[in-house]
């Protein structure tokens, strides 16, 4: 058995009165490709934003790769090799694609204005290396020749796949992806699942998605996690999870609510 990358436990948030996540536990295998679903409102970007350190929690641990990141800020616990993307894509729309992917990229500190103003050779070679890194990633997503392109003129499909492709300049161990394929035509969203697997076969990356499409989850995920009014309600195969009563109920409550 190998350690999770991710460990969640009891981990609590509200807003007002409203437990959006409530005493909510699972963990994420490293080296998975991990589905996180759930009704509308159940709290699952609430999770991923608890999670990444965007909002702290009112209680519990959260633990990546052995190391407690529920006090960090978002900035330290991307640096430990957690990326997110977001339900609403953000990328810099006014940009090229090429200078999205460079912002994204981790610098030494002053070592980008050296690179400018000194035109060190540190600061040159650096941004050689980032260059190089980001376009080999736009190739793998099939982005290289919108390169020049302001990102605010691709479609919005391309948009998610530059999205994925910026935080992966930051070589994460863990990528949590929020609904990647909502908006995204479904030749383009087969493109992103397939570009995951092979980061994962490859890279041995780890991914957590949520996303609602079932068809998707059952054949892309290798666990499921089910979240539902802010609890962790079921956990495990696909098989598993999809003849779960505990999951129906919650899918057939929701619909009929
Ligand atoms: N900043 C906030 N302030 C107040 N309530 C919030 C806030 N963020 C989320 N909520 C509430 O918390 C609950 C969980 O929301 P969340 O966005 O985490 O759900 P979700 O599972 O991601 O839903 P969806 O599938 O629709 O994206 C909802 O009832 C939502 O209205
Ligand atoms: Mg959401």
């Amino acid at each position: 058995m190998t350690a999770p990358i991710l460990a969640v436990d009891g981990v609590s948030k509200s807003f007002g009165g409203l437990r959006a996540v409530d005493a909510a536990r699972f963990t994420v295998d490293a080296g998975s490709v991990t589905a996180l679903i759930g009704p509308n409102g159940a709290g699952k970007t609430t999770m991923f934003d608890v999670i990444s350190g965007m909002t702290s929690p009112d209680e519990g641990t959260i633990m990546l790769e052995g190391r407690r990141i529920d006090a960090c800020k978002p900035h330290t616990i991307a640096r430990l090799g957690l990326a997110r993307t977001f339900q609403l894509t953000r990328v810099f729309a006014g940009m090229q694609v090429m200078d999205n992917m460079l912002l994204a990229n981790p610098r030494q500190p002053g070592e980008h204005l050296a690179g400018l103003l000194l035109h060190s050779r540190r600061g040159r070679e650096s941004e050689h290396a980032a260059r190089a890194k980001a376009t080999e990633l736009l190739e793998v997503f099939g982005l290289a020749a919108k390169s020049a392109e302001y990102a605010g003129n691709l479609s919005g499909g391309q948009r998610k796949l530059l999205e994925v492709a910026r935080i992966l300049m930051l070589e994460p161990r863990l990528v949590l992806l929020d609904e990647p394929m909502a908006g995204v035509n479904p030749s383009l969203g087969h493109r992103l699942l397939d570009h995951i697997a092979q980061l994962r076969r490859e890279k041995g990356i780890t991914f957590l998605f949520v996303e609602h499409d079932m068809d998707v989850v059952m054949t892309r995920a290798d666990r499921v996690i089910v979240m539902a009014q802010g609890s962790v309600i079921a956990d495990g195969t696909p098989d598993k999870v999809r003849s779960d009563p505990r999951v129906i109920d919650a899918y057939l409550g929701g619909i009929s609510a």
